[in-house]
Protein backbone atom coordinates (compact mmCIF):
# COMPACT_ATOMS: atom_id res chain seq x y z
CA UNK A 1 0.00 0.00 0.00
CA UNK A 2 2.63 2.33 1.06
CA UNK A 3 5.39 1.54 -1.63
CA UNK A 4 4.02 5.11 -3.82
CA UNK A 5 5.89 6.87 -0.73
CA UNK A 6 8.81 5.85 -0.59
CA UNK A 7 9.69 5.32 -4.57
CA UNK A 8 9.94 8.84 -5.74
CA UNK A 9 12.40 9.73 -2.86
CA UNK A 10 14.70 6.74 -3.24
CA UNK A 11 17.20 5.86 -5.57
CA UNK A 12 16.27 2.56 -6.01
CA UNK A 13 14.04 1.43 -8.64
CA UNK A 14 12.74 -2.13 -7.71
CA UNK A 15 9.62 -3.10 -5.59
CA UNK A 16 8.70 -6.82 -5.10
CA UNK A 17 5.79 -8.53 -6.29
CA UNK A 18 4.03 -11.77 -5.99
CA UNK A 19 3.92 -13.48 -8.70
CA UNK A 20 -0.12 -13.38 -8.17
CA UNK A 21 -0.79 -10.15 -6.17
CA UNK A 22 -4.00 -9.70 -4.74
CA UNK A 23 -4.42 -6.46 -6.61
CA UNK A 24 -2.36 -7.10 -10.05
CA UNK A 25 -4.43 -4.41 -11.34
CA UNK A 26 -2.93 -1.75 -8.46
CA UNK A 27 0.60 -2.86 -9.61
CA UNK A 28 -0.25 -2.45 -13.39
CA UNK A 29 -1.08 0.76 -12.15
CA UNK A 30 1.73 2.01 -10.20
CA UNK A 31 3.85 1.32 -12.62
CA UNK A 32 2.56 3.26 -15.26
CA UNK A 33 2.62 5.90 -13.40
CA UNK A 34 5.89 5.97 -12.11
CA UNK A 35 8.10 4.76 -14.94
CA UNK A 36 11.38 4.68 -12.93
CA UNK A 37 10.24 1.78 -11.09
CA UNK A 38 11.18 -2.27 -12.01
CA UNK A 39 8.86 -4.98 -10.59
CA UNK A 40 10.80 -8.26 -9.98
CA UNK A 41 10.20 -11.35 -7.67
CA UNK A 42 10.89 -11.09 -4.08
CA UNK A 43 14.60 -12.91 -4.87
CA UNK A 44 15.47 -10.77 -7.98
CA UNK A 45 14.44 -7.22 -5.97
CA UNK A 46 16.13 -8.42 -2.95
CA UNK A 47 19.23 -9.58 -4.92
CA UNK A 48 20.17 -6.52 -6.66
CA UNK A 49 18.98 -4.25 -3.96
CA UNK A 50 21.28 -2.45 -1.87
CA UNK A 51 18.70 -1.87 1.36
CA UNK A 52 15.69 -4.11 1.57
CA UNK A 53 12.54 -2.58 2.90
CA UNK A 54 10.09 -5.42 4.40
CA UNK A 55 6.41 -4.00 3.89
CA UNK A 56 4.12 -6.82 3.97
CA UNK A 57 1.55 -7.77 6.32
CA UNK A 58 3.11 -9.01 9.75
CA UNK A 59 2.13 -12.99 9.78
CA UNK A 60 3.31 -13.34 6.19
CA UNK A 61 6.88 -11.75 6.97
CA UNK A 62 8.42 -14.81 7.17
CA UNK A 63 7.43 -16.12 4.23
CA UNK A 64 8.35 -13.13 2.27
CA UNK A 65 12.06 -12.97 3.33
CA UNK A 66 11.98 -16.70 2.51
CA UNK A 67 10.60 -16.16 -1.23
CA UNK A 68 13.74 -13.06 -1.00
CA UNK A 69 16.30 -15.71 0.03
CA UNK A 70 18.56 -15.83 2.87
CA UNK A 71 21.60 -14.99 0.63
CA UNK A 72 20.02 -12.16 -0.85
CA UNK A 73 19.26 -10.99 2.43
CA UNK A 74 23.33 -11.57 3.47
CA UNK A 75 24.75 -8.36 5.17
CA UNK A 76 22.51 -6.05 4.22
CA UNK A 77 20.28 -3.17 6.04
CA UNK A 78 16.34 -4.56 5.97
CA UNK A 79 14.28 -1.77 7.15
CA UNK A 80 11.27 -3.92 8.86
CA UNK A 81 8.04 -1.67 8.74
CA UNK A 82 5.85 -4.66 9.85
CA UNK A 83 3.39 -5.32 12.59
CA UNK A 84 2.43 -8.18 14.39
CA UNK A 85 -1.11 -7.43 13.72
CA UNK A 86 -3.43 -10.52 14.25
CA UNK A 87 -6.47 -11.13 11.97
CA UNK A 88 -8.57 -10.74 15.41
CA UNK A 89 -10.98 -7.03 15.18
CA UNK A 90 -9.54 -4.62 17.46
CA UNK A 91 -11.09 -4.40 21.03
CA UNK A 92 -12.05 -0.24 21.43
CA UNK A 93 -9.84 0.90 19.02
CA UNK A 94 -6.73 -1.42 20.51
CA UNK A 95 -5.06 -3.54 17.34
CA UNK A 96 -4.56 -6.90 18.59
CA UNK A 97 -0.99 -8.64 18.13
CA UNK A 98 -0.10 -12.24 17.36
CA UNK A 99 3.34 -12.06 19.54
CA UNK A 100 3.68 -11.25 22.95
CA UNK A 101 5.86 -8.37 25.00
CA UNK A 102 8.73 -11.17 25.62
CA UNK A 103 9.65 -12.24 21.73
CA UNK A 104 9.10 -9.36 18.89
CA UNK A 105 8.22 -10.19 15.66
CA UNK A 106 11.27 -8.72 14.19
CA UNK A 107 13.81 -11.00 17.16
CA UNK A 108 11.87 -14.04 15.34
CA UNK A 109 12.44 -12.64 11.76
CA UNK A 110 16.32 -11.88 12.99
CA UNK A 111 16.65 -15.50 14.36
CA UNK A 112 15.31 -17.00 11.08
CA UNK A 113 17.44 -14.78 8.98
CA UNK A 114 20.84 -14.37 11.46
CA UNK A 115 23.45 -12.54 8.49
CA UNK A 116 20.48 -10.14 7.50
CA UNK A 117 20.77 -6.94 9.44
CA UNK A 118 17.51 -5.70 10.42
CA UNK A 119 16.39 -2.17 11.51
CA UNK A 120 12.75 -1.84 13.36
CA UNK A 121 11.81 1.57 11.69
CA UNK A 122 8.64 3.12 10.39
CA UNK A 123 6.40 1.00 11.48
CA UNK A 124 4.45 3.42 13.67
CA UNK A 125 3.48 6.33 11.87
CA UNK A 126 1.25 6.46 8.78
CA UNK A 127 2.54 5.94 5.48
CA UNK A 128 1.47 9.58 4.35
CA UNK A 129 3.81 11.19 6.81
CA UNK A 130 6.61 8.97 6.25
CA UNK A 131 8.57 11.66 4.03
CA UNK A 132 8.41 14.79 4.54
CA UNK A 133 6.52 15.47 7.49
CA UNK A 134 4.56 18.52 7.89
CA UNK A 135 3.98 20.01 11.15
CA UNK A 136 3.73 23.16 13.10
CA UNK A 137 7.00 25.03 13.41
CA UNK A 138 8.64 22.52 11.15
CA UNK A 139 8.94 19.97 14.43
CA UNK A 140 10.23 17.35 13.07
CA UNK A 141 8.74 13.93 15.13
CA UNK A 142 10.68 11.11 15.76
CA UNK A 143 11.33 7.80 14.68
CA UNK A 144 12.58 4.87 16.52
CA UNK A 145 14.61 2.21 15.73
CA UNK A 146 16.67 -0.91 16.93
CA UNK A 147 18.86 -3.68 15.66
CA UNK A 148 21.86 -5.16 16.57
CA UNK A 149 23.88 -3.88 13.65
CA UNK A 150 25.63 -0.33 13.87
CA UNK A 151 26.21 0.33 10.11
CA UNK A 152 22.87 -0.88 9.37
CA UNK A 153 21.56 1.42 11.77
CA UNK A 154 23.91 4.53 10.35
CA UNK A 155 21.98 3.75 7.09
CA UNK A 156 18.57 4.43 8.10
CA UNK A 157 19.29 7.23 10.32
CA UNK A 158 21.03 8.74 7.24
CA UNK A 159 17.32 8.06 5.41
CA UNK A 160 15.58 9.19 8.16
CA UNK A 161 17.26 12.41 8.25
CA UNK A 162 16.84 12.63 4.13
CA UNK A 163 13.24 12.17 4.90
CA UNK A 164 12.62 14.31 7.32
CA UNK A 165 12.50 12.77 10.71
CA UNK A 166 14.83 12.34 13.62
CA UNK A 167 16.18 9.00 15.14
CA UNK A 168 16.08 7.78 18.30
CA UNK A 169 17.84 4.20 18.52
CA UNK A 170 16.63 2.17 21.05
CA UNK A 171 19.47 -0.83 21.32
CA UNK A 172 19.43 -3.99 19.86
CA UNK A 173 16.87 -6.17 18.33
CA UNK A 174 14.93 -7.01 21.81
CA UNK A 175 13.87 -3.11 21.58
CA UNK A 176 11.07 -4.07 19.02
CA UNK A 177 9.31 -5.76 21.80
CA UNK A 178 9.03 -1.72 22.67
CA UNK A 179 8.73 -0.71 19.16
CA UNK A 180 6.49 -2.98 17.74
CA UNK A 181 3.13 -2.14 20.03
CA UNK A 182 4.18 1.73 19.16
CA UNK A 183 2.06 0.80 16.61
CA UNK A 184 -0.93 0.02 18.59
CA UNK A 185 -0.88 3.39 20.15
CA UNK A 186 -0.60 5.07 17.11
CA UNK A 187 -3.80 3.67 15.81
CA UNK A 188 -6.31 4.34 18.56
CA UNK A 189 -6.60 8.01 17.69
CA UNK A 190 -7.87 6.65 14.20
CA UNK A 191 -9.53 3.38 14.96
CA UNK A 192 -11.57 5.48 17.62
CA UNK A 193 -11.57 8.82 15.90
CA UNK A 194 -10.68 8.93 12.51
CA UNK A 195 -7.42 11.07 13.67
CA UNK A 196 -4.75 9.69 11.33
CA UNK A 197 -2.30 12.86 10.98
CA UNK A 198 0.08 12.38 14.24
CA UNK A 199 3.50 10.86 14.84
CA UNK A 200 5.57 10.60 18.00
CA UNK A 201 8.29 12.82 19.53
CA UNK A 202 10.71 12.27 22.16
CA UNK A 203 11.01 15.68 24.22
CA UNK A 204 14.55 15.84 25.97
CA UNK A 205 15.44 18.90 28.75
CA UNK A 206 17.82 21.25 27.94
N1 LIG B 1 -0.16 1.34 5.80
C1 LIG B 1 0.59 2.09 6.60
O1 LIG B 1 0.44 3.32 6.68
C2 LIG B 1 1.66 1.43 7.44
C3 LIG B 1 2.45 2.22 8.26
C4 LIG B 1 3.48 1.63 9.02
C5 LIG B 1 3.67 0.27 8.94
N2 LIG B 1 2.85 -0.49 8.14
C6 LIG B 1 3.10 -1.94 8.10
O2 LIG B 1 3.48 -2.25 6.77
C7 LIG B 1 3.01 -3.56 6.42
C8 LIG B 1 2.15 -3.44 5.15
O3 LIG B 1 1.00 -2.67 5.46
P1 LIG B 1 -0.14 -2.35 4.39
O4 LIG B 1 -0.85 -1.16 4.90
O5 LIG B 1 0.42 -2.32 3.02
O6 LIG B 1 -1.24 -3.50 4.46
P2 LIG B 1 -1.22 -5.04 4.88
O7 LIG B 1 -2.56 -5.55 4.57
O8 LIG B 1 -0.75 -5.18 6.29
O9 LIG B 1 -0.15 -5.69 3.88
C9 LIG B 1 -0.43 -5.77 2.51
C10 LIG B 1 0.83 -6.17 1.78
O10 LIG B 1 1.20 -7.50 2.19
C11 LIG B 1 1.46 -8.26 1.01
N3 LIG B 1 1.14 -9.66 1.21
C12 LIG B 1 -0.01 -10.18 1.69
N4 LIG B 1 0.08 -11.54 1.70
C13 LIG B 1 1.31 -11.85 1.21
C14 LIG B 1 2.00 -13.08 1.01
N5 LIG B 1 1.45 -14.26 1.32
N6 LIG B 1 3.25 -13.02 0.51
C15 LIG B 1 3.83 -11.84 0.23
N7 LIG B 1 3.23 -10.65 0.41
C16 LIG B 1 1.99 -10.66 0.89
C17 LIG B 1 0.54 -7.65 -0.04
O11 LIG B 1 1.07 -7.96 -1.30
P3 LIG B 1 0.21 -7.86 -2.66
O12 LIG B 1 0.14 -6.41 -3.00
O13 LIG B 1 1.02 -8.67 -3.60
O14 LIG B 1 -1.13 -8.44 -2.37
C18 LIG B 1 0.63 -6.16 0.29
O15 LIG B 1 1.78 -5.58 -0.31
C19 LIG B 1 2.23 -4.09 7.61
O16 LIG B 1 3.04 -4.93 8.37
C20 LIG B 1 1.86 -2.81 8.37
O17 LIG B 1 1.69 -3.04 9.77
C21 LIG B 1 1.86 0.06 7.40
Amino acid sequence: MWRRRWLPASSSTGIRSRSAPATPGKLQDFLARHPGARAASFADAAKSGELVVLAVKGNVALEALKAAGAANLSGKPVIDATNPIADAPPQNGVLKFFTDLDRSLMEQLQSAFPDAHFVKAHNSVGNARMINPDFPGGAKPTMFICGNDDKAKAVVRGINDQFGWETADMGKVEAARAIEPLCMLWCIPGLTRNEWTHAFKLLHEA
